[in-house]
């Protein structure tokens, strides 16, 4: 922060979430924001903010801004991709060994009392070595997430709505169908955007083997939770982990009860070295676009 201290003058906000009425009037006279996802940058706001010049937001995702808007206006947006990129792929691979080897849901069981002791067939797990794990969405966060895969034993297959986009070596494209029928542990790494809300709705997790999981760490609204909740309790699919939800901070309150599903509360890419790169970054996309220069990495 120092920084953008350094270069402009900062009206600094404490992070609680604001509405739009209350964005619109914070952003009145400013040139920039060093927006969170959860900041509603709709039309509404752009609109209403005519001195604005840049949205750098800092996260990867960027559906909370109305880029259209954004254009029509000529206000540069810019995201952090890459700087997160372990750190996610990271938090997805704890989901992932968490759900599998039924971690979390032990922990609960030794907090309450409940261990009795070792037993042969006491908790047993899946192993992940020799199956297949499906990506759904191979961008930069995908691909890592496959890389970790590998070292696991798993073989990676993976579906990309754009086809036209290069492939991945060491992995096998599927369509979205038949990656759901085929893999063991679903991977979601798409945006979130109108033709990826609810791409994991009733009809995909029917078509899931009933032994496999489904882990979200990119957008809550990517999966269904309410047919999610359902897919879980007729143990129609073994495990569900989740680090997003449809409406945050609120969680589906039909997974609440279900000790076939991991809650976290998006974490991705909540590790100090993470969060400070995304500060930066974003930091840089205002201080070089208010300067005269080029940002970093603009979206718009
Ligand atoms: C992102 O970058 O999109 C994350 O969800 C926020 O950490």
């Amino acid at each position: 922060m120092r920084r953008l201290d350094d270069a402009c003058d900062v009206d600094l906000h404490d992070g609680s979430e604001l509405s739009e009425e209350q964005l619109i009037a914070r952003l009145q006279g400013k040139q920039g924001i060093l927006s969170i996802f959860t900041s509603p940058m709709t039309r509404r706001v752009i609109e209403a903010s005519p001195a604005l010049k840049v949205i750098a937001n800092v996260a990867v995702g960027y559906n909370n801004i109305d880029i259209a808007a954004a254009r029509a206006r000529g206000i540069v947006v810019t995201n952090t991709p890459d700087v997160l990129t372990d750190a996610t792929a990271d938090i997805a691979w704890a989901l992932i060994l968490d759900i599998t080897r039924r971690v979390s849901e032990g922990d609960r069981l030794v907090r309450a009392g409940g261990w009795k002791g070792w037993g042969l067939e006491f908790m047993l797990g899946t192993s992940l070595a020799g199956k297949q794990l499906g990506i759904v969405g191979m961008g930069r966060i995908g691909r890592a997430v496959a890389a970790r895969g590998r070292v696991f034993g798993m073989r990676v297959a993976y579906w990309q709505r754009d086809p036209s986009r290069p492939g991945e070596p060491d992995a096998t494209p599927l369509s979205l169908e038949r990656l759901l029928e085929t893999s063991d542990v679903v991977s979601m790494h798409v945006p979130l955007n109108d033709q990826t809300r609810h791409l994991i709705d009733a009809a995909a997790l029917a078509r899931m083997k009933p032994t496999a999981y489904v882990v979200n760490t990119a957008r809550g609204p990517v999966v269904d939770e309410a047919a999610l909740a359902v897919a879980l309790k007729e143990r129609r699919i073994a495990g569900a982990a989740l680090d997003v939800f449809e409406r945050e901070p609120d969680v589906h309150p039909a997974l609440l009860p279900l000790e076939n599903v991991l809650l976290v509360p998006h974490l991705g890419s909540a590790t100090r070295e993470t969060r400070t790169a995304m500060a930066d970054l974003a930091a840089s996309n205002i201080i070089a676009v208010l300067t005269g220069g080029t940002a970093l990495t603009a979206i718009t």
